[in-house]
């Protein structure tokens, strides 16, 4: 078999599974280029994309990008999605006013797998200035692949929504 049909067959085995899953992805000025980056290795891998802005450099409110990708999340449309901007903080703190939303905040591969496995976490919130795009990755395919592991995690998190 010649490379370019071996590569061509492994694209289509590491693909499988990923056509159709749509990602949510939004970011301010802050995460931009790591929005940019992140979003051609997605489709590189076989995710489609749904950017949800910001689409430049140029300051902007990172609410105006968050609260509608988070909006997307509560609703159900979307299971999991990726917010960034600088630290991380302001998209995570807005996604989490949402209903049923459970963003994140991760530094590392470890704190993303956990927050899928421990805390059924929706949303991963990444701060695009602060680590290298190539780990960013790497958090990004272990949070969409790690499955939440239940049992008395279970428990936890439905009571992070009971405030009586
Ligand atoms: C923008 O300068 C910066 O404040 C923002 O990206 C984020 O870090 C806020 O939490």
């Amino acid at each position: 078999m010649n490379s370019d049909l071996k590569n061509y067959l492994c694209q289509i085995f590491m693909n499988r599974g990923k056509m159709n899953q749509i990602i949510p992805i939004a970011s301010d000025h802050g995460g931009y280029e790591m929005k940019q980056f992140l979003i051609e290795k997605l489709r590189e891998s076989g995710y489609e994309v749904k950017d949800f802005g910001t689409y430049g450099t140029e300051s902007v409110d990172y609410p105006d990008m968050i609260h509608p990708l988070a909006k997307a999340i509560e609703t159900g449309e979307y299971p999991l999605g990726i917010i960034l901007c600088g630290s991380g903080n302001g998209a995570q703190m807005t996604a989490n006013k949402h209903p049923h939303v459970r963003a994140a905040l991760c530094w590392n591969e470890e704190l993303a797998k956990l927050a899928r496995q421990h805390n059924d976490a929706n949303i991963l919130s990444l701060p695009g200035r602060f680590i290298p795009f190539d780990q960013a990755w790497r958090m990004v395919q272990l949070f969409l692949t790690t499955p939440f592991e239940g049992g008395r995690h279970t428990r936890r998190v439905e009571k992070i929504e009971r405030l009586d």
